[in-house]
């Protein structure tokens, strides 16, 4: 879509305008806020000596701006951001990132509600569950939404919908969730689906803490991931892909989307649901994922502005953290390890994100001017809190533009102590690589906070 010499020009205004950041300035010793530690540094850079974990190596590097058009206009008003700068951003990401979908909603997708239970977990609860048939085809693709409504709450109720990776039986014991089947691995076969045992039933619930959720009166929807797409790189012979993909092309474009945008696009038609469904407030739902799911409720918050809240909990390369630090996990590294999460345009990047066209702050500001949170764990190096940090920092000036706040503040702040000044929360959790209740109640505080609760 776009042309070289455009792609150049927009390259070379950046690097003149952009602000040129020394990241580590934010390590200095005046600054109190989070600093990695340094035995830990030492042990995982042991461990991994190809992966940076040190704040001087990183290099230094010039951000684009995200206020500043293909053609070098700098946008100064919120009617050129949103009509001119959004859009050109958003095609970036979609074609030298995540890919591009190749329908939007399908016209012969159609909803079966199967379970319908008023007095779910001794009464506290209404539960749905819910089959998308994404064709209408019997045997086409399909996805479970597990849905829990509060009943306490006045509806319709503001919701978080979640993907999981175990399956919907795997966030609570309650022993009325169907069993996910659940793609497997299986040696000459490539990937098949198998139903999941009874044994695994409630094995990620402290991932989810269904009944702390409903008592601060939100409704929780979640799917399993699997069901939208396998997380394996089978050559997209399974899930969405083989059955979308044949609309456009016999051959995968460089821009064809990767499991990251499957799973992105199986959340918007999740959204289809809830705009039919009384009971859920289809106007403040929010998206949040964990990780790999953390990349992916980005992606899916930026291409789907029904979502009113996105969430990235350590989501690091290719989520919320700035790629151009090269810091923990790279592109390269990424795309080696998940050659079928992104398109294929963006392994052109390995090595080069100094080329690339977006960086993640721009992903942030996609979501302008909704609120957005970004969370970090300290010993999640190879997330890239840091990164994480600033991408959320340099999304701010979109905000300003809307006349919102962004961060509301410059510096990382200190371990365990949230930023909820503004339209952007961050914070970076004591801990690892994971989503606590610590994580989740601060996730509603600033929900009760924007959704004026
Ligand atoms: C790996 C991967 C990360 C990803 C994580 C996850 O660690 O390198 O990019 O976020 O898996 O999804 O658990």
């Amino acid at each position: 879509m776009f042309s070289r010499k455009s792609l150049v020009m927009y390259l070379t205004v950046f690097t003149i305008v952009s602000f040129s950041i020394n990241n580590y300035a934010f390590g200095n010793a005046a600054n109190k806020g989070w600093r990695s530690s340094p035995d830990l540094v030492e042990e995982l850079t042991k461990r991994r000596s190809e992966t940076n974990y040190s704040e001087q190596r990183v290099p230094k590097y010039t951000l684009p701006n995200p206020l500043v058009l293909l053609d070098g206009t700098s946008v100064t008003d919120a009617r050129t951001w949103r009509t001119r700068c959004r859009p050109e951003i958003l095609e970036l990401f979609r074609k030298y990132v995540y890919g591009r979908a190749p329908i939007a909603r399908p016209k012969n997708m159609s909803f079966k509600v199967f379970d319908r239970e008023r007095k779910a977990l001794a009464g506290l609860a209404t539960r749905k569950q819910v089959t998308v048939n994404f064709t209408g085809a019997k045997d086409g693709p399909k996805m479970d939404i597990l849905i829990y409504l509060p009943n306490a709450a006045e509806k319709p109720v503001p919701t978080f919908v979640v993907l999981n990776f175990g399956g919907n039986h795997t966030i609570h014991s309650d022993p009325s969730i169907k069993l996910s089947e659940m793609w497997m691995r299986s040696g000459s076969d490539g990937v098949v689906k198998n139903r999941a045992t009874e044994e695994s039933r409630g094995r990620s619930s402290s991932r989810f803490h269904v009944e702390k959720i409903l008592k601060r009166g939100y409704g929780l929807a979640t799917i399993y991931y699997g069901d939208i797409d396998p997380d394996f790189h089978d050559d997209f012979k399974n899930g969405l892909h083989p059955v979308f993909d044949k609309l456009i092309d016999s051959e995968r474009a460089p821009d064809a989307w990767g499991s990251i945008g499957a799973w992105a696009w199986g959340l918007s038609r999740a959204m289809d649901y809830f705009e039919t469904d009384d009971n859920i407030d289809n106007r403040r739902v929010t998206v949040l994922g964990h990780s790999r799911l953390g990349k992916t409720a980005l992606w899916a918050g930026a291409r789907d502005e029904r979502f009113a809240f996105v969430i990235s909990n350590n989501s690091g390369c290719g989520g919320a953290a700035l790629s151009r630090r090269r810091f923990g996990e790279t592109v390269e590294r990424i795309n080696k390890s998940f050659p079928h999460w992104f398109c294929e345009n963006f392994k052109k990047y390995n090595g080069k994100e100094d080329d690339l066209p977006v960086d993640q702050h721009m992903l942030i500001a996609l979501m302008a001017p909704r609120p957005v949170y970004v969370t970090s764990a300290d010993k999640d190096l190879w997330a890239d809190p840091r990164g994480e940090f600033l991408a959320c920092r340099y999304a701010g000036p979109v905000y300003r533009l809307l006349g919102l706040r962004g961060l509301g503040v410059r510096q990382m702040p200190g371990l365990d102590q949230p930023v909820q000044k503004g339209t952007i929360g961050y914070h970076v959790r004591s801990g690892g690589h994971n989503l606590t209740e610590y994580d989740w109640q601060r996730f509603m505080d600033f929900a009760d906070k924007h959704f004026q609760r």
